[in-house]
């Protein structure tokens, strides 16, 4: 028998790589590799990058310095480099750093299995360009890795351009794929036990895509395809992540308040809380309409777990204006934030503006960590003595636990010695700690 070939793959960046990760692993699959946790190992590594922030980037070339070595110990060993750091330097990349084979970027994956044959062939092979064919329609079936959940790219690229962002250069046009392949893909993971859908778009909630043709056509957006996928027998949860505050339409609003497959969780990033910064990032909207969004998807369903990204030291930032960020944080009570210090990316309009000192900035991001972790340990304390719904996804460390998440995207370690992955179980809370809940069986 031969010897399945084996690939090693890093995912770096948002959770868009991970499910890119996976569909290029099954692309690769198609072409007889298998996965491989050790680089030793690997007859070809695969970085799937981030170029969001500067640190992000530079990890992909301090890894490629690391892997310069196995590749000395093993020439025949190939180098990969996917996502949005190859889009947005690829050729760069291939001219400066030799050991790299290929070069993908996030439209053309679907080529993989191609360009490896022609490093087998001896050549070496780039591909960033966003193709006119659909990727989707030229990758095989998905296979479930990740357990009971499952993530679910609807659609892809932005539109918006905020002055700070790189997605719309490395990601390209806002593109939606249509209902019915998604439907198909959808019922695809729930017959292989997937109970959980996360719908992924950098902008998801801009969703609007071509309508199911059972159901009518047309054009749906979000609502529309998370009401179609409720109703898809087995399937018990559907969550949908990154939103724009703009693209939060009516419909979607009013299904957190009827629809009981949509999970009361909500991740809404508004970067920043001073009106003179939200105009300057381009975010094309002000504080009080974020307050008005707010109050309306909290009247819809009363119980939603907020959350945000938050974007510290942008370039002009005053101490009125970080000021305003805190504000807003207390006014809304968040239960879970990213923050981040701001970082000059090549090629962004803000990039051209001096940011503010250094110091300032850390000290601004440390406070603001500081709040939002406060207020994510006073809602994660508030759960205790309550009766959740968790959805196992493994076991714990510790014997006779099990390992999942709450409604409201807790990790809830559970005391249960018959617990198995996938089961969708009720759970008091019993305590809370720095990072998750600690539960029993009901
Ligand atoms: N589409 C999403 C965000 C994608 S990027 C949205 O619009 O909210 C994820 C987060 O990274 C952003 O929300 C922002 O907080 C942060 N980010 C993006 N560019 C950044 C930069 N240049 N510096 C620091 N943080 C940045
Ligand atoms: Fe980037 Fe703004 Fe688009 Fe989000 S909405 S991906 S922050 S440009
Ligand atoms: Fe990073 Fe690209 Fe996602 S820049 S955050 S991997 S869309």
């Amino acid at each position: 028998m031969v010897e399945a070939k084996k690939l090693f793959i890093k995912t770096y960046g948002c959770q868009m790589n991970v499910y890119d990760s996976e569909r290029m692993v099954e692309a690769m699959g198609a072409e007889g590799y298998v996965t491989t946790e050790t680089v030793e190992d690997a007859d070809m590594v695969l970085l799937n990058t981030c170029h969001i922030r500067e640190k992000a980037s530079e990890k992909l070339y301090s890894d490629l310095g690391r892997l310069r070595a196995f590749k000395e110990a093993k020439p025949e060993m190939k180098i990969g480099v996917a996502g949005c750091v190859a889009q947005a330097e690829g050729d760069e990349i291939m001219r400066r750093m030799p050991l790299v084979d290929l070069v993908v970027g996030p439209q053309s994956y679907h080529r993989l299995p191609e360009m490896n044959r022609r490093l087998l062939a001896g050549g070496k092979a780039i591909d960033t360009e966003f193709p006119a064919e659909d990727k989707f329609d030229h990758l095989p079936e998905r296979k479930a890795l990740r357990g009971p959940s499952a993530f679910l790219t609807v659609q892809e690229g932005c539109d918006k351009f905020c002055a700070f962002c790189v997605v719309p250069y490395t990601r390209g046009a806002e593109v939606s794929r249509p209902a019915d392949r998604l439907l198909a893909e959808a019922r695809g993971l729930v017959e292989k036990g997937v109970k959980e859908i996360t719908l992924l778009g950098q902008n998801v909630n801009a969703y609007h895509g071509a309508g199911a043709a059972s159901d009518g056509g047309g054009d749906w957006g979000l609502a529309r395809l998370v009401r179609a996928l409720a109703r898809i027998d087995g399937l018990e949860r559907i969550r949908y992540t990154t939103s724009h505050p703009n693209d939060m339409e009516d419909d979607l609003i009013a299904a957190h308040g009827d629809e009981p497959k949509l999970m009361p969780y909500l991740h809404l990033p508004v970067q920043s809380g001073s009106d003179r910064i939200l105009k300057a990032m381009n975010r094309k909207h002000g504080r009080d309409a974020y307050f008005r969004m707010i109050e309306r998807v909290r009247a819809a369903r009363p119980d939603i777990l907020l959350s945000s990204d938050f974007i510290v030291g942008f370039p002009g930032e005053t101490d009125a204006d970080f000021a305003d960020t805190l504000d807003l944080i207390r006014a809304v009570g968040f239960g879970q934030s990213y923050s981040f210090k701001y970082s000059a990316r090549p090629g962004t309009p803000a990039a051209e503006k001096p940011g503010v000192e250094a110091g300032v900035a850390d000290a601004r991001l440390q406070a603001v960590q500081a709040l939002l972790l406060e207020q994510q340990r006073a809602i994660q304390a508030g759960m205790v003595g309550r009766e959740v719904a968790v959805l196992y996804e493994k076991a714990g460390r510790m014997a006779g636990q099990m390992v999942g998440k709450s409604d409201h995207l807790h990790a809830v370690h559970v005391t249960d010695a018959a617990g198995k992955p996938g089961d969708l179980v009720r759970v008091r809370i019993v305590e809370s700690g720095p990072n998750s809940l600690g539960g029993q069986r009901v």
